[in-house]
């Protein structure tokens, strides 16, 4: 590996707009992209990707597993040294249209470990070697969903996931505030209503029927969505991102 190579480390890049990154991104001379998947074997399109390009390393990663994360340390020790990005993509949206006053807690639960815990975990494991990077930079796709003013008087109903997103945005506060001493850059990034597997299921569970979308809001593919979230990755910069929510336009989101 040069010395001039950009090191990531994307979590949930198996498929949906985590894929669409790491291919951006693999599209780059002198990049190296550690790649997560929960089962990166059977992952088809990311092997095919690592194998077409050779600067993709699929490694598992299961959201909040420790030893996960701490494997995948290893490996990036052992292939770069450092790691320049991170990117907490992994997530999972479910109970839309179940109301808070009947949402099993174990999906409260759940979606907490997945989208807040997982993010947490992956940085902890990986801090040591983001803090050997001259321009340390995490970032958490987490969602509008997870903005209190939003949620406030959203015409949706989906209180686990937002909540749970909600408490991954409060987190990156922390990251943000707590980092600055290391030079580290931590920012919230909402990928915009993208039509991945999530995206559609959500859509479907809001009652929205196929092919539609909700009024006002574009629906974006995982590519347009990747583009628009790399382009704030890589113009990310402590003054005006960290510790900031930012739409994939790069404008600003209430908390
Ligand atoms: N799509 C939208 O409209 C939208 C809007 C706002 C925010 N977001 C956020 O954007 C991020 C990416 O979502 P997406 O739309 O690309 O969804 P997606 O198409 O459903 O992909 C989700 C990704 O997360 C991985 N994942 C799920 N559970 C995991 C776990 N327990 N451990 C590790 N990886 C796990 C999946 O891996 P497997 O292939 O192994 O399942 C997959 O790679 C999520 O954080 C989501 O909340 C999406």
């Amino acid at each position: 590996m040069s010395s001039s190579t950009t090191v990531y480390a994307i979590s949930g890049a198996s498929r949906g707009i985590g894929f669409a990154i790491t291919s951006l991104l693999a599209q780059r001379d002198n990049v190296l992209i550690f790649a997560g998947a929960r089962d990166p074997a059977h992952s088809a399109q990311l092997q095919a990707l690592a194998e077409k390009t050779g600067k993709v390393v699929p490694v598992k990663l299961e959201s909040a597993n420790e030893d996960d994360a701490a494997a995948l340390a290893r490996v990036v020790e052992q292939k770069a040294g450092h790691v320049d990005y991170v990117i907490a993509n992994a997530g999972i949206a479910e109970d839309f249209n179940n109301p808070v006053f009947s949402a099993p807690a174990s999906s409260f639960t759940k979606q907490f470990m997945v989208n807040a815990i997982g993010p947490l975990v992956l940085l902890q494991q990986l801090y040591p070697l983001l803090t050997k990077s001259s321009t340390p930079r995490f970032f958490v796709v987490s969602s509008v969903a997870g903005s209190t003013s939003f949620a406030a008087t959203a015409p949706l109903i989906f209180s686990p996931y937002s909540v749970s997103k909600a408490a991954v945005n409060n987190l990156v506060v922390h990251i943000a505030r707590e980092g600055e001493k290391d030079n580290l850059v931590a920012t919230v990034v909402h990928p915009g209503m993208v039509l991945s597997d999530m995206g559609v299921a959500a859509l479907k569970g809001m009652g929205i029927p196929e092919g539609e979308g909700i009024p006002g809001i574009p629906a974006l593919t995982p590519d347009e969505s990747a583009n628009a979230l790399v382009k704030i990755f890589d113009e990310a910069k402590r003054e005006t991102h960290n510790g900031k929510f930012l739409s994939y336009d790069g404008s600003e989101i209430p908390w």
